[in-house]
């Protein structure tokens, strides 16, 4: 039998992980998420559904994973044969598809912007300019599927190397890159005239601004941040070591990817709100306020402001490559098990798929405008169904099947590494993965759907 690959370390392993939570969703989704639902407010109830629904599901999905030593896609086969459990599976398979489908649109403009820094394109130009410019940009029939055809071919090639060189390596350099650059740009959006404010918003909650929808924003947001409901993570354990601690793993990634989601709100906010952009602009915001940011903060210093935007995009870049190889992984290692087609066959069968999503995703945003589901157009729609109805779901599943389904010992030899670590952690995980979890998505659903 083929000897299943793993990561060769435990820090290799923590950094895959929250390589995969750390994206788009942090640095693009997070900010337009909190600027379209009132702010601080916003960020104390994510900051409850992390702690309450996404750390105890990623251990869930963490134990889940490392048992079976399957991708999502077959654990539950591997784990209770013949149930319908293996849907749940099949369930991820599908979300993990279609949010590789339109996640790889906007990684995509990642690369139009690193193109126009590279070139110089943001000098002398107005906040109004940066506005119309990614108006043209994203409604322009032909550059942007360019963009996101380079993305898929990036992701695509790292795929196939496989996981130790391929994403732990890659994880391994770029995490800590990222991080460095992220705060010295903090301090550049603090330094700009009237950034206080911004801050405000960012720190002073007001809490008439929740209602049903936001909880639910809250809720899909902290699922697609950290990756979770789709078995990206349940993939990514199967490739952990017997010794990796998972729990500490967990919550190292939670408390990683929770910075730097808080990390891009100091960034966009203050600079927002600075140079008169309003912070509920939707999915432009961080594409029209940070080429200002890169402006205004070395007005005296060009180079200095070509050199940081440079580096900002091939971060955000990068950020979104060790996420979109994640979600490429679950649907490749699951074709490849599950057919026995070569990992080369299976990634191609992946990125063609998931390619149609892409172009018809962003041609969404131009000419296939008029085409709306539920009034939403086809890119709205696809974030709105995978991030806060999918991933949720799924989770809400991988809560039940654990909490009430799974045997508890199997449960209990994962997290405490068969009895030597965490025994006590273990009670109060059950007690949260059985009725806490399962209730607050339940709870949210039913206020954010208009049930309640
Ligand atoms: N967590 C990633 C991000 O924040 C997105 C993602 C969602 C990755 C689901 C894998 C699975 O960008």
């Amino acid at each position: 039998m083929e000897k299943r690959a793993n990561f060769g370390s435990k820090i290799g392993a923590i950094l895959a992980a929250a390589g995969s939570a750390v994206g788009l969703g942090n640095i693009w989704r997070f900010p337009y998420e909190t600027g379209a639902h009132g702010g601080a407010a916003f960020i104390l109830i994510y900051l409850l559904c992390i702690l309450l629904l996404g750390i105890p599901v990623m251990i869930a999905e963490f134990s889940i994973g490392r048992h079976a030593k399957a991708s999502t896609g077959s654990s539950y086969k591997v784990l209770v044969p013949g149930t319908a459990w293996k849907y749940l599976g099949y369930w991820g398979v599908l979300t993990g598809f279609l949010i590789f489908g339109y996640y790889t649109v906007v990684a995509g403009w990642t690369l139009e912007y690193l193109f126009d820094a590279g070139l110089n394109g943001f000098i002398g130009k107005t906040p109004q300019d940066f506005i119309h410019d990614f108006q043209a940009f994203s409604e322009n029939p032909i550059r942007p599927l360019i963009w996101l055809f380079v993305f898929m071919i990036m992701t695509h090639v790292i795929i196939v190397k496989g996981v130790q060189k391929g994403i732990e390596k890659f994880s391994k350099i770029m995490m800590p890159i990222l991080f460095i650059l992220l705060i010295v740009l903090g301090f550049c959006s603090i330094s700009l005239p009237n950034s206080i404010e911004g801050l405000k918003f960012l720190f002073m909650p007001d809490f008439s601004k929740i209602d049903g929808a936001s909880m639910l924003s809250a809720c899909g947001q902290t699922f697609f941040s950290l990756s979770l409901g789709m078995g990206c993570l349940s993939t990514y354990a199967s490739y952990f070591s017997r010794d990796t601690k998972l729990v500490k793993t967990a919550f190292s990634v939670g408390i990683i990817d929770t910075m730097v989601a808080i990390l891009a709100g100091v960034i966009i906010f203050p600079a927002a709100i600075s140079v008169g952009i309003q912070p509920d602009a939707g999915p432009s915001l961080i594409f029209i306020t940070l080429p200002n940011v890169f402006q205004q903060a070395f007005s005296g210093a060009p180079i200095i402001a070509y050199l940081f935007s440079v580096m900002f995009y091939v971060l955000l870049a990068l950020a979104a490559l060790t996420s979109t190889i994640s979600m490429h992984e679950v649907s490749t290692a699951f074709i490849h098990e599950q057919f026995h087609f070569t990992r080369g066959r299976s990634a191609s069968m992946m990125t063609m798929g998931s390619l149609m999503v892409g172009i018809i995703a962003s041609l969404s945003l131009g000419v296939l405008k008029n085409l709306t589901i539920f009034n939403m157009g086809i890119f709205g729609f696809l974030d709105y169904l995978t991030a806060k109805i999918m991933l949720p779901l799924g989770g809400f599943f991988i809560a039940i099947f654990v909490g009430w389904y799974w045997n508890k010992q199997y449960s209990y030899e994962e997290i405490t590494n068969g009895g030597t670590i965490m025994k006590h952690f273990f009670k109060v995980y059950m007690f949260v993965i059985k009725y806490i979890a399962p209730l607050g998505i339940l709870f949210v659903f039913a206020n954010g759907l208009g049930f309640i």
